[in-house]
C-alpha cells in the first residue's frame, strides 16, 4: 500500500548537500542545459501560483489546461509561489523529480520578511535598532525556521528607501536613510544566507523591489516612479548594491516605470546597473504579474510583446504570469530572440538550484514534524529584544516612566491595550493569537491586582459607547496608559493612506481622558509614522510601539516598568501633518532656506506649519541621560590616501545604565550640485553604564564623502566639511576639515 505523504516525509533521509563554487554550477547548468529542449528551458523561468498558494491579491486566472499538475509534468514549471505547507511542497516537487523528463527539481519561495513561525518586528520598527548585528542574528533565526518549512528562498529584504509614510509598504522598509539602509540590507542577506547555501539552516534571499519603488508618487501603491538618475544613484541604490555586494541570490523587479520604462523590462537597471556595472550573477525575477502589468503601462501592446521585452532587458523568471510560457517559444523560432538569451537565463536558474543543493537533495529543508523547530525558546528571545530595541520613546516629560512595579493604580485604555493583532501585515506563519498583548505582557510582570483595563473605542469607526466606562476606569486610577494606533491590516502592500491620523475616534477618546488631568502614557501601534501633534502637546510620555510581534506585550511591559531601557531611533522622520510630505532629514537648502525651519517671509516654508517633522530621523529618548563633549578630529586636511579620525566622548549623567546610537553625520559646505544638509555616515550603538563615559571612534575617507557631481561622477571634490556627532539628525557638535586629493 502506498505511503501516505506524512508517512513519506517521516521517511525523508536528507543527504548533505554540496558547497558548489560559481564555477562548478555554471558548468553543471551548461552540462544539463545542451540536454533540454528549449520548451523545458522556457519552463525554468516560470514561477507559479497554483491553488494552493496563499496569496492575496489579484488572482491570475489558469485556463483548465493550465492544471498545476500537468504543468509541472511537461517540465514547463520552474519554481512554485507562497506555497508554504510541507505537504503540498513535498507532492509538488515529488511531481517534477519523478515525472517531469529530465527531473528538474522545483524551488520553493514565499515572504518570510519578518519572522516565519515567530513574529518579529515589522522591518520599519527592527531599523529603529540601528542594529545590523541584531537584524543579521534575527535573520539567521528566521532562516532555521524557513528552513524547516520547505521553503528555499525568502522574498526578503525588501530595502526601497522610503520618504512617503502614505505609502503602506514604509512598514516592510529600513526607513529613509542611504547609508542605514545598506548597512541593515547586507546584514539581512548575511542573515538569511550565512554565506554557505548547502548549510541546512540558512535560506536563499531576493532583494526587493528593484529599482526605487519607495519613491512611489503621493504614496500611493502601484504608482509611477519619476526622478533624476542622480537621485537614484545617490539615494536609492544604496540597499540594493549592498545586497549585490553581499552576494544575495535574487533580485525582484518592481511595479513601477523608471524614466518611463517599468522596471521588469528596464535595460538601464537590469543590464547596464545590474549586471554591467555591479557584475551580478544571480538571478533576476518578476514581481506577481509585474511583466503582464506592462500592457496597462502601455508599454506593450499584448502578451507577446510583454515576453519580448522582458528577456531583452534582462528578466530570467516570470512569477506567476505566463507570457514567457505562451510566446517564448514562438519569439525564438521566429528569430525575433536569440535562444542565446534564454540560455543565460536558464542558466542563472539552474545555477541557483545547484548551488543550493536542490539537485543534491530536491526535498531540502522539509520535515514530517516541523512544528518541533519552531518558536524555540532563543528564537522567542531574540523576538523579545528585537522588540526591545525596535521601541521608540518620543516623550518622557518629567521622567513619567519608568513606573514603580507596584503602588499605583493604572487605567489601561484603548483599542490596542488587550489586542494581539501585533504581527503586523506580511505576517507569514506568525499567529496573532501567540502574541502576548499589553495587558498579558504587564499582567505577566506586574500582576493584575492594580490595573483596570477598557478598550473605549474601537480602533475604526465612531462609536463612542465605551467613553464613559473608560473615563470612570480612568478616574479611579493614578495613571492612565493609552493604546492608540492603526490596525495591522491598514499598512502593508494596497494600503495607502491619504491621511495620516489615527484612525476613529480614538483621538476623542484620548481627549476625553486628558481632561482628567492624570498622568497620560501613550503606546502608538502602527506600521507607518503617524500625525502625533496633539498627544506631543498633551501627553506625558509617549512610546512608539510598531507592531512588534510575538513579543510584544513582554517588551513594551519590560520598558514601562524599567526593566528594560527604551533604545529606538526613527528610521524614519514622523511629521507635523500629511501636508508636511515629502519630509525627511536629508534636504537640500535650497536658494531661500528659511533660518530655522519656522516661517520667514519669502523664504522656502509654509505659512501654517515649519518645516521640519515633528520627530526627526535618528531622534528616540533614553532613560538615561547622554552628553556629548570633546569632539575631536586628527586631521583639518584629508587626502585621497588617508582616514579621518573622529572621537568623541559621552558621558551616561543618570542613574541608569544604557544603550545609545551614537551617530555621526556630514555636511559637504558646498559642491558642483546641490547636496543634503546632513548626510548620515557612520553610527555605533554602544552601551554606557551608569555615571561613565565613553569615547567612540569613528574613521571615515573619501569614499564617505564622494556624492555624485555635475559630471555624474561619484566623488568629494576638494571641498570643505563638516562633521556633525550626536544623538539624532539635529547633532550640534561639530568639527570642520577638508578634503584636498
Ligand atoms: C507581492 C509583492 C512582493 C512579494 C510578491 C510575492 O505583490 O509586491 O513584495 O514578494 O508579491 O508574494
Amino acid at each position: 500500500m502506498e505511503l501516505t505523504i506524512q508517512q513519506q516525509l517521516e521517511k525523508l533521509e536528507h543527504k548533505p548537500t554540496t558547497s558548489r563554487s560559481k564555477t562548478e554550477t555554471f558548468q553543471l547548468a551548461q552540462e544539463l542545459l545542451k540536454k533540454m529542449t528549449l520548451a523545458e528551458k522556457i519552463g525554468q523561468m516560470f514561477q507559479l501560483a497554483p491553488p494552493e498558494a496563499n496569496v492575496e491579491g489579484l488572482k491570475w486566472e489558469h485556463r483548465e489546461e493550465n492544471s498545476s499538475a500537468k504543468l509541472i509534468c511537461e517540465g514547463k514549471v520552474g519554481s512554485i509561489l507562497s506555497v508554504t505547507d510541507s505537504e503540498t511542497i513535498f507532492k509538488l516537487q515529488k511531481l517534477a523529480v519523478e515525472q517531469s523528463r529530465l527531473g528538474i527539481p522545483l524551488f520553493f519561495a514565499a515572504d518570510m520578511i519578518h519572522g516565519c513561525r515567530t513574529g518579529f518586528p515589522i522591518n520599519l520598527a527592527m531599523a529603529c535598532s540601528f542594529d545590523p548585528d541584531l537584524i543579521e542574528r534575527s535573520c539567521r533565526q528566521i532562516a532555521y525556521e524557513v528552513a524547516h518549512t520547505g521553503l528555499n528562498l525568502t522574498f526578503s529584504p525588501m530595502v526601497d528607501l522610503v520618504r512617503d509614510p502614505r505609502w503602506g509598504r514604509v512598514m516592510e522598509s529600513n526607513g529613509e536613510d542611504p547609508y542605514l539602509n545598506s548597512q541593515l540590507a547586507a546584514a539581512y542577506v548575511r542573515g538569511y544566507q550565512q554565506g554557505d547555501y548547502s548549510s541546512a539552516y540558512s535560506v536563499a534571499a531576493c532583494c526587493k523591489h528593484f529599482v526605487a519603488y519607495g519613491a512611489a508618487e503621493g504614496g500611493r501603491e502601484y504608482n509611477t516612479v519619476d526622478m533624476s538618475e542622480r537621485e537614484l544613484r545617490q539615494h536609492y541604490l544604496s540597499g540594493y548594491k549592498a545586497c549585490a555586494d553581499a552576494g544575495v541570490a535574487s533580485f525582484m523587479t518592481s511595479f513601477n516605470i523608471y524614466d518611463g520604462v517599468p522596471a521588469t523590462a528596464n535595460k538601464f537597471i537590469l543590464r547596464d546597473i545590474l549586471r554591467n556595472e555591479w557584475q551580478y550573477d544571480g538571478f533576476v525575477i518578476s514581481d506577481y504579474t509585474s511583466s503582464y502589468e506592462m500592457i496597462d503601462h502601455r508599454t506593450a501592446r499584448d502578451a507577446r510583446e510583454v515576453a519580448l521585452q522582458s528577456i531583452v532587458a534582462g528578466l530570467d523568471h516570470e512569477m506567476v504570469s505566463m507570457t514567457y510560457l505562451e510566446h517564448l517559444e514562438e519569439l525564438v523560432i521566429s528569430g525575433e530572440v536569440e535562444e542565446s538569451l534564454i540560455d543565460e537565463a536558464v542558466i542563472h536558474m539552474l545555477q541557483f538550484k545547484y548551488q543550493i543543493g536542490l539537485f543534491d537533495d530536491p526535498y531540502k529543508h522539509l520535515y514530517a514534524d516541523r512544528e518541533q523547530y519552531m518558536r524555540l525558546p532563543e528564537t522567542l528571545n531574540l523576538a523579545k529584544e528585537a522588540a526591545l530595541k525596535s521601541v521608540v520613546m518620543l516623550k518622557n516629560d518629567n521622567q513619567t516612566l519608568p513606573l514603580a512595579k507596584q503602588k499605583q493604580k493604572i487605567a489601561l485604555i484603548g483599542p490596542l491595550a488587550d489586542s494581539n493583532q501585533v504581527v503586523g501585515a506580511w505576517g507569514s506563519l506568525a499567529r496573532n493569537e501567540e502574541c502576548v498583548s499589553l495587558l498579558s505582557g504587564m499582567k505577566s510582570l506586574i500582576g493584575g491586582e492594580n490595573i483596570l483595563h477598557t478598550a473605549g473605542c474601537d480602533i475604526l469607526g465612531n462609536n463612542r459607547d465605551g467613553f464613559a466606562q473608560a473615563i470612570a476606569v480612568a478616574k479611579s486610577a493614578d495613571i492612565i496608559i493609552l493604546a492608540v494606533g492603526e490596525d495591522q491590516s491598514m499598512s502593508g502592500e494596497a494600503k495607502s493612506r491619504a491621511y495620516l491620523n489615527i484612525p476613529g475616534v480614538q483621538n476623542e477618546l484620548a481627549q476625553a481622558l486628558k481632561a482628567l488631568n492624570k498622568p497620560l502614557i501613550v503606546i502608538v501601534f502602527s506600521g507607518r509614522p503617524l500625525e502625533l501633534g496633539w498627544y506631543a502637546e498633551n501627553s506625558d510620555a509617549i512610546l512608539q510601539a510598531w507592531f512588534l510581534g510575538n513579543e510584544s506585550g513582554s517588551a513594551l511591559a519590560s520598558i514601562l516598568f524599567g526593566d528594560s531601557n527604551p533604545s529606538g531611533k526613527l528610521a524614519m522622520s514622523f511629521p507635523y501633518t500629511v501636508g508636511q510630505i515629502p519630509v525627511y532629514y536629508n534636504q537640500y537648502n535650497t536658494g531661500r532656506p528659511s533660518p530655522n525651519g519656522e516661517y520667514s517671509e519669502y523664504r522656502s516654508c509654509y505659512i501654517d506649519v515649519p518645516n521640519y517633522p515633528l520627530y526627526p530621523f535618528g531622534y528616540g529618548l533614553s532613560y538615561s541621560k547622554f552628553e556629548y563633549m570633546d569632539l575631536v578630529i586628527d586631521k583639518k586636511v584629508l587626502a585621497a590616501a588617508q582616514q579621518l579620525t573622529v572621537s568623541v566622548k559621552i558621558c551616561n549623567t543618570s542613574e541608569i545604565s544604557g544603550e545609545e546610537v551614537v551617530q555621526l553625520y556630514i555636511k559637504c559646505k558646498n559642491f558642483s550640485v546641490a547636496r543634503p544638509n546632513r548626510e548620515l555616515k557612520r553610527f555605533k550603538r554602544v552601551m554606557i553604564p551608569t555615571n561613565c563615559s565613553k569615547i567612540i571612534e569613528f574613521t571615515i575617507d573619501k569614499s564617505d564623502l564622494a556624492y555624485y557631481n555635475a559630471e555624474m561622477k561619484s566623488t568629494p571634490e576638494n571641498r570643505d566639511y563638516i562633521i556633525y556627532v550626536g544623538s539624532d539628525s539635529n547633532a550640534d557638535l561639530s568639527a570642520e576639515f577638508s578634503y584636498l586629493s
